[in-house]
């Protein structure tokens, strides 16, 4: 390709037209400074909570002798997923709609080893007294039909800033690192645009979450015919 290097080129002529200064309207700069105080609040509100988890896996870490939580993750919802949810559910699009309608703008992602673990976690988290519970919902005791399972919580959780103090609601997703290995292929699966065999692949994946759910609970039943023949510790030759 010959790229013609001549300052008078049509290109070289619309770069230098650009202007050097770009007048914003006000009313869109109030809206993004509005916009981004909101997702600093979810922010600072998974903060806590996430700090709150980290504080209890360390508790039950030393009590135990194991790590209950494998890893946290967290994210705030991305503007155009706030978008689509609000359109998909014939909510007006704006801020105060989403603070209103969206449970899960702020939201964090518990994984831990055994089945046990998710309902120990869940349990010292709700008896916190500044955490109030908003939803359960146990898909784990009550899988989906496509064999999704997972325990979700809606908290709200105070969140202290320089002048007020904001309830603030985080929705907190518990599984084992099973449920999460299903859960994020079924993610991946579903955006794919045409599967022919659509209801056979659902059938399929259905099936390998019982599988895993059967794993779950033998390695939970593994656990527990170890942990009580006691502490021993191997001689070392
Ligand atoms: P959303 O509009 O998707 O947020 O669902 P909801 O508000 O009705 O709540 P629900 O508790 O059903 O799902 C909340 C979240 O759980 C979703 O955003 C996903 O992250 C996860 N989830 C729920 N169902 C499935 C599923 O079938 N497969 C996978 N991979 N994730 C799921
Ligand atoms: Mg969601």
């Amino acid at each position: 390709m010959n790229i013609s290097m001549n300052p008078n080129s049509e290109l070289e002529q619309s770069i230098v037209s650009v202007p050097d200064v770009v007048q914003v309207p006000d009313i869109l700069v109030s809206q993004a400074r509005q916009f981004q105080q909101v997702m600093m609040m979810y922010t600072c509100a998974i903060r806590e909570v996430k700090t709150k988890l980290e504080v209890l896996n360390d508790e039950l870490s030393v009590r135990n002798q194991r790590n209950p939580i494998e890893m946290i993750k967290s994210r705030v919802k991305k503007p155009m997923s706030i978008v689509e949810k609000l359109q998909r559910r014939g909510l007006p699009i704006s801020l105060e709609s989403m603070v209103d309608h969206l449970d899960d703008v702020a939201g964090i992602r518990v994984i831990c080893s055994f089945v046990d673990d998710i309902y120990e976690v869940a349990d010292m988290l709700v008896r916190q007294d500044d955490i109030t519970v908003v939803a359960i919902k146990d898909y784990i005791k009550n899988p989906k039909p496509n064999g999704y399972r997972s325990y979700h919580m809606i908290v709200e959780i105070p969140v202290f800033f320089s002048d007020c103090k904001k309830p603030m609601r985080v929705e907190v997703q518990i599984r084992t690192i099973a449920m999460d290995f299903w859960a994020s292929l079924d993610h991946q699966l579903k955006y794919k645009k045409e599967v022919v065999n659509e209801k056979e692949i659902s059938e399929e994946l259905r099936q390998c979450a019982e599988v895993i759910a059967q794993t779950d609970q033998k390695m939970y039943e593994i656990r527990q015919q170890i942990e009580s023949q006691g502490v021993q510790v191997r001689r070392s030759s």
